[in-house]
């Protein structure tokens, strides 16, 4: 089978898989009693380390490829209450749960929407008690996703003075034309500053969001992004799948589906940037990201190290993540628990001293073992099979095996090189929930 045919018949709707079960099949939700005892527990009387998320909804406007769970406002007097509420929820689980104080805190990231709407104080006002009440590990990590449109000198240094050194801009394509359609102008001199600023400063990594797979992207057009990319060396790069998912709605975007590249055009945009990004010297990490060799994500891939969460890769792993905010999840090791999507809700929620559940999902003992051969692939190509999985693989892989992405030797399944576009399909496999209740309608974006 040629390369267009093999791209064509398996670019099919796939999880992205940074959680299972994917949020779509969690089912019910702990109680919020059982859910404050699963993140004591989590913590284990302050023996376990754990990190924290926090969800800033705002931006100023809106770009017409995202996905995130956002709130498009020019409005700054948000801020202020806003973080109020993040302090209240944060109030609420110090009470709740006090091994949060006693427990090393190992990271704490901040996302969006777009952390750096709240100006250079409130995000003191937010993250100064917080920091003040919690126990930093001495490999303690702060990192937040920036836009560099939005981002300024006085923010940059209040979260290093903060601990944060890790930063992540938004640049997703460096051609006005494409930057255009998807309503996100940004100069290739916007994202420079930061990115100089950033590092005059000390942050020690930085990385920059790339999508392959937007509107009337080419050869020629990623060439040049990437030529773009490599004069600023990020330490770090997402190079993400372009997402096309419901919630983007054809009436607020100039683009239309006949302008996505797929399949084969699709996936050689992603070709090509790998290429030359391994022979500038960065490393392929997983699905999607890219690291120079000596950065944390390569070092922890190299050392088998590699982790995957809500946000991706990374390579610190830590029993609980806790996530504050508007529609923010939270992970312990016995189950998932997502936050009100809306924000007036979680306000109710939150000002009346409840614990803002929107739903969640309690992990059985067949998800656990599953979320870890899906991690297992997803981090490192290869997987073992239960017992049951070795009479099932042949024909469940057939077509896979013959088409050679994978193979099996024994119990093991492992991923070629040909097969490591193809790794979202190979996990299905495992998705015991997906293969028992097939979607009915399309919950996914394309796998390719
Ligand atoms: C919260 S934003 C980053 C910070 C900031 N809001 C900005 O845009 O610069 C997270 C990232 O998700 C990625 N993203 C959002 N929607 C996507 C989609 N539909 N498909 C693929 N990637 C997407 C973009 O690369 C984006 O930079
Ligand atoms: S890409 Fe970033 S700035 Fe644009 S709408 Fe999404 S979260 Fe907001």
């Amino acid at each position: 089978m040629n390369d267009s045919a093999l791209f064509a018949k398996y670019d099919v709707p796939a999880p992205r898989y940074t959680s299972y079960p994917t949020v779509p099949y969690w089912g019910v939700a702990p109680t919020q009693d059982q859910w404050i005892s699963h993140l004591r527990q989590g913590l284990d009387s302050g023996r376990n380390k754990w990190s924290m998320y926090i969800h800033i909804p705002f931006c100023e406007s809106l770009c017409t490829f995202c996905g995130c769970n956002t709130i498009i406002t020019k409005d700054h007097k948000k801020e202020d209450p806003y973080l109020k509420l993040i302090l209240k929820e944060w109030e609420l689980y110090r009470q709740l749960v006090p091994e949060f104080t006693k427990s090393q805190l190992q990271g704490l990231h901040l996302g969006g929407g777009t952390p750096t709407f709240l100006s250079a104080d409130h995000l003191g006002q937010m993250l100064s008690p917080i920091l003040e009440q919690t126990h930093r590990g001495e490999h303690f990590e702060g990192s937040i996703e920036v836009d560099p449109r939005r981002t300024n000198r006085e923010q940059l240094q209040l979260l290093y003075k903060l601990g944060f050194r890790r930063i992540s801009l938004g640049v997703q394509d460096f051609n006005p034309e494409i930057q255009r359609l998807v309503n996100r102008l940004q100069s290739f001199e916007e994202t420079e500053s930061i990115t100089r600023q950033a590092r005059e400063i000390g942050f020690d990594s930085v990385n920059f969001d790339l999508i392959y797979g937007l509107a009337k992207q080419t050869r020629a057009t990623m060439e040049h992004t990437i030529a773009q990319t490599k004069k600023l060396r990020p330490n770090r790069i997402a190079l993400y799948s372009f997402a096309l998912v419901p919630w983007i709605k054809p009436a607020q975007r100039l683009f239309k589906d006949e302008d996505l590249p797929t399949g084969k055009d699709k996936r050689d945009l992603y070709e090509y940037a790998r290429t030359e990004l391994l022979n500038f010297g960065y490393v392929e990490v997983g699905m999607d990201h890219f690291a120079l060799k000596d950065e944390a994500l390569a070092v922890a891939m190299t050392d088998h190290k590699l982790h995957r969460n809500f946000m991706g890769y990374t390579d610190q792993k830590s029993q609980v993540m806790l996530g504050l905010g508007v529609s923010s999840i939270s992970e312990s090791p016995q189950s998932f628990h997502q936050n009100e999507k809306i924000l007036p809700k979680y306000e109710e929620l939150i000002n009346s001293g409840v614990i803002p559940t929107a739903r969640g999902h309690i992990l059985t003992e067949e998800d656990v073992s599953r979320r870890e051969q899906i991690l297992s692939l997803m981090t490192s190509y290869q997987v073992k099979m239960n017992p049951e999985q070795v009479k099932q693989a042949p024909e469940f892989l057939r077509e896979m095996i013959a088409d050679q992405l994978l193979a099996i030797h024994g119990d093991l399944i492992q991923v070629s090189e040909k097969g490591k576009p193809f790794l979202r399909n190979i996990c299905i496999f495992f998705d015991e929930h997906l293969k028992r209740n097939k979607p009915q309608t399309k919950i996914f974006s394309q796998s390719l």
